[in-house]
């Protein structure tokens, strides 16, 4: 499929080697894969690790080496929009990316911190840990995801839990470090957290001197014991397509095949590493096989068809007016510019309650659900307008845990607009970082694994907040703080006397957001319907008679211009504008 150019023929040949030398069980699954998408998961399998290798290199000093890495991405970046590159494994890269749809911009953090593994890295506990993997990893895989989605077979759907998903992965990651031990140590490196080092005396020192003491011992047989827990879990795959299914859990027998390796491996561990006997390989990969390829004559991968190798603004980074690493916001269409509204006079956030989809569909004589569609793009709008005017944070009413009374044809169709926005992800080219505020409950699990992924791959912008509230209930946001509360009054951490205002917004679920200074309800009620009641204390509050769909940016613009005439006082008393106490 990939057609006849040399060129092309050849990078992905290069990176089907690439795979083959550096991973033969990562080969193996790959193998495992319709012929099809084989391509595609050699090109990112190579591409991670060319990433990799050029951070790991020490060969270069750390500064040369971070540099590298940089280039690396720049270069990448650049040759998405043009659709072609002299590297051959980001030449492979880039057709994939085209030929899929495939959002790259997504691994760009993931890859960014490759960069800052150059220095080397230090990890206090398990929780610093599994993030820097997590990190690293998730954008990679969630990228093989998306490719079997376009393919038709969609992954994400079908995964019982986020959490379970992660353990995973982190299951793959410790198992990678603990094959990878006596590289590391090599270059002075050591992938783990200090408080499992800490549990054995001397153990990291130990290791450093490639000394296989017992205390290095029982910290290995520790971390193996780990490796394979995380790396069992029967719930992965439960009601997912068998296809990869089966590629998952031939994975997990591969990796504690090499966990036994590791186990067996002794002081060995700390010079080479260990490898299962191709015997044992064999014994997983055969039966793995043939189930796989029963699993893909079920439901055929289906491939993109239109597809132009020369037309590269099939990625919409391509097209995008860009102003920095970010795009700017595409301009009102009617060409209205944003109120110059100096910053210290901006309200630091404004939340909105975006209502009235409904009444606006039966006022033309529609179906409810053509509301919440037409609504859509007003919240694109909005966001527009307050990147332009500068805003910090916005927050959005989208799905409130009172609307389940809604028909379930409702719900459904509301929930669908959420996923379809989530999907083409409109604001992957801005400076949003996106933020989800709700709890799990009856959502969907693709829509709580989008939402996830969504918060992950936008969490360093800077630009604007734009907090979701989906299955958001203010009764609950409390609850919930109250029931994280619990566990420190009863412990003694937190005295129940002297419990104040700020220990309790601590443990909000989103203790950084701050308070809402600009309250905002389209469609004409005037009450705020359960929506953030710790945040909105103090908010000044702004009802408007227009449907939700019939607004765009220009309302919160006139919102937020009508809010810097407010005066605020917090229970003070008033101060004229010009007099002090003292004159
Ligand atoms: C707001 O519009 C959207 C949601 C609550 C999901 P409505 O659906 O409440 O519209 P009206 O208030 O019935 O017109
Ligand atoms: C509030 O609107 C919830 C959202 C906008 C998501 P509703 O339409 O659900 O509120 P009520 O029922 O009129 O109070
Ligand atoms: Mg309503």
């Amino acid at each position: 499929m990939i057609g006849d150019d040399p060129v092309l023929r050849a990078a992905y040949r290069h990176c089907r080697q690439r795979t083959k030398e550096q991973d033969r069980a990562e080969y193996a699954l790959i193998q495992l894969v319709p012929p099809a998408l084989r391509p595609a998961c050699w090109a990112l399998w190579a591409a991670a690790n060319a990433i990799d290798d050029l951070a790991d290199d020490r060969t270069a000093p750390a500064a040369e080496r971070a540099a590298r890495v940089e280039q690396w991405i720049t270069a990448l970046e650049l040759e998405l929009t043009t659709g072609a590159s002299t590297d051959p494994v980001r030449h492979a890269l880039v057709d994939t990316a085209l030929r899929w749809s495939l959002d790259l911009s997504e691994l760009h953090d993931a890859m960014a911190l490759v960069q800052d593994d150059a220095h080397g890295r230090r990890f206090a506990d398990w929780s610093a840990w599994r993030s820097w993997g997590r990190d690293t990893l998730l954008p990679w895989f969630d990228q093989v995801r998306d490719l079997f989605d376009r393919a038709g077979v969609p992954v994400a759907l079908r995964l019982d839990t986020q959490e379970i998903y992660e353990t995973f992965l982190d299951g793959v990651r410790l198992t990678d470090i603990l094959t990878d031990l006596s590289a590391d140590l090599a270059q002075g490196d050591l992938l783990l957290p200090d408080v499992a080092l800490d549990r054995y005396a001397n153990a990291a020192g130990d290791l450093a001197d490639l000394r296989w003491s017992p205390a290095v011992s029982s910290l290995i047989a520790h971390l193996i014991g780990l490796a394979r827990r995380w790396v069992t879990q029967p719930a992965l795959t439960r009601g997912m397509h068998p296809g990869p299914a089966t590629i998952l859990t031939t994975m997990a027998d591969l990796l504690r095949a090499q966990l036994d390796a590791i186990s067996h491996a002794g002081p060995a561990l700390l010079r080479t590493p260990p490898q299962p006997g191709l015997l044992t390989s064999a014994r997983i990969l055969a039966p793995a096989r043939t189930r796989a390829a029963l699993a893909w004559t079920l439901t055929p991968v289906t491939v993109p068809s239109q597809y132009h190798p020369a037309r590269p603004s099939a990625l919409p980074t391509a097209q995008a007016a860009r102003s920095g690493p970010f795009s700017a916001p595409p301009p009102h269409p009617a060409g209205h510019r944003a109120p110059q509204i100096p910053a210290e006079h901006l309200p630091l956030h404004v939340a909105v309650i975006m209502d009235g989809n409904g009444r606006w569909a039966q006022q033309r004589g529609l179906p409810r659900h053509a509301g919440h569609q037409a609504g859509a793009a007003a919240m694109r709008e909005t966001v527009h307008g307050a990147l332009e005017i500068g805003l910090r944070h916005l927050t959005l009413y989208i799905f409130s845990t009172e609307n389940w009374k809604r028909d379930a044809e409702e719900v459904d169709a509301i929930l669908d607009v959420v996923r379809g926005e989530l999907t083409d992800n409109p604001f992957r080219d801005l400076d949003v970082h996106m933020r989800w505020h709700g709890r799990t409950g009856k959502l969907p699990t693709d829509v709580v694994d989008l939402l996830r992924r969504r918060e992950r791959t936008t969490r360093t912008r800077t630009g604007l907040t734009l907090t979701m509230c989906i299955n958001y209930g203010g009764r609950d946001e409390i609850t919930r703080t109250a029931a994280a509360l619990a566990p420190h009054l009863r412990g003694g951490q937190l005295d129940p006397d002297h419990l104040s205002e700020k220990d309790f917004a601590r443990h909000l679920p989103h203790p950084d957001m701050p308070d809402v200074d600009l309250l905002w309800r389209t469609g004409g009620e005037q009450r705020t319907s359960n929506f953030l009641p710790w945040h909105t204390a103090y908010a000044e509050i702004h009802f408007t008679p227009d449907y939700w769909p019939d607004i765009d940016r220009r309302h919160l613009w006139h919102a937020i211009t009508e809010y810097t005439h407010r005066q605020r006082r917090h229970g003070a008393a008033p101060t004229p504008p010009s007099t002090t106490f003292a004159s």
